[in-house]
């Protein structure tokens, strides 16, 4: 009995906690933004299996890559000697120094805009101007899948490549997929607005469009420890 007494008093008071912090979390914002940095910068250090698949994902990358949402710059130790040079869209400004060290280490001049995938005309970004768009962990947090995707084609040059890495909603498991529903409001506070969706279906109906040809999409689970975060979507697209 004391031993459940003991345990429930810790349960509550973990629970307790948990509350407080994503309610501080909730409101305010610059807090929420510097923990979330804080939190990418430590998982990226911690996974070198996270490390190699996404140098799988986006090693192909040549001429002038754009990256949305970089965080902390994970894959700049990516790019070779094709990739001549790296500009970044990026709304969190904690991240910056991050990217800045990541950027020396590699010995890569870069361009980091405070800006919104959503929107590139305002980050500066022209028609037809990139050769490689890489989205790595960002379509899960951005507000308009399907705009950033419209906004992807028309920045890309004709022949340039999309890649994209993302963790999912589970599609194999009903009951992964309503743990994922059922931690969504407190994994959207502690992810920074990332939420588990369905961006394959952005990803077709953009293809279907014409705003992509050569789609190339494979469902797996990713070398991650937490199990909600492991059912992921990999792959490619050409800008006709
Ligand atoms: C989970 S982090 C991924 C960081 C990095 N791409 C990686 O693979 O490690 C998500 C990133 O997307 C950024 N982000 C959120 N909404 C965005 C938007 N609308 N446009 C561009 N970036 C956005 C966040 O600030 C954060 O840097
Ligand atoms: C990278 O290029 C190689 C050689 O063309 C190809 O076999 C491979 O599938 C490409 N990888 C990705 C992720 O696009």
């Amino acid at each position: 009995m004391r031993v459940l007494t003991l345990l429930g008093r810790v349960a509550f008071m973990t629970l307790f906690a948990v509350i407080c912090t994503a309610g501080v979390l909730h409101m305010h914002r610059p807090t929420r933004r510097w923990a979330f940095a804080s939190f990418c910068v430590a998982m990226n250090k911690r996974s070198p299996e996270m490390r190699a698949l996404r140098c799988e994902v986006v090693g192909n990358a040549t001429g002038h890559v754009l990256e949305i949402g970089p965080g902390p710059g994970g894959n700049l130790a990516c790019y070779g000697p094709e990739v001549t040079a790296w500009t970044g869209v990026e709304p969190n400004p904690e991240f910056a120094p991050y990217v800045a060290a990541a950027a020396a280490a590699t010995e890569r001049k870069i361009r980091l805009v405070d800006g919104v995938a959503e929107d590139l005309v305002a980050a500066g970004v022209a028609d037809a101007s990139i050769d490689t768009y890489v989205a790595t962990h960002v379509l899960c947090s951005v507000d308009d899948v399907s705009q950033v995707l419209a906004e992807a084609s028309r920045v890309l040059k004709p022949g340039g490549k999309l890649f994209f890495l993302e963790h999912v909603l589970a599609q194999d498991s009903p009951t992964l997929a309503f743990v994922q529903q059922a931690i969504a409001p407190l994994w959207r506070i502690f992810g920074d607005g990332c939420e588990f969706r369905t961006q394959w279906y952005e990803l077709e109906a953009a293809a279907a469009a014409g705003l992509f040809i050569d789609l190339e999409i494979t469902f797996f689970d990713a070398p991650i420890k937490l199990v909600i975060a492991k059912p992921h979507i990999k792959g490619s697209a050409t800008k006709p």
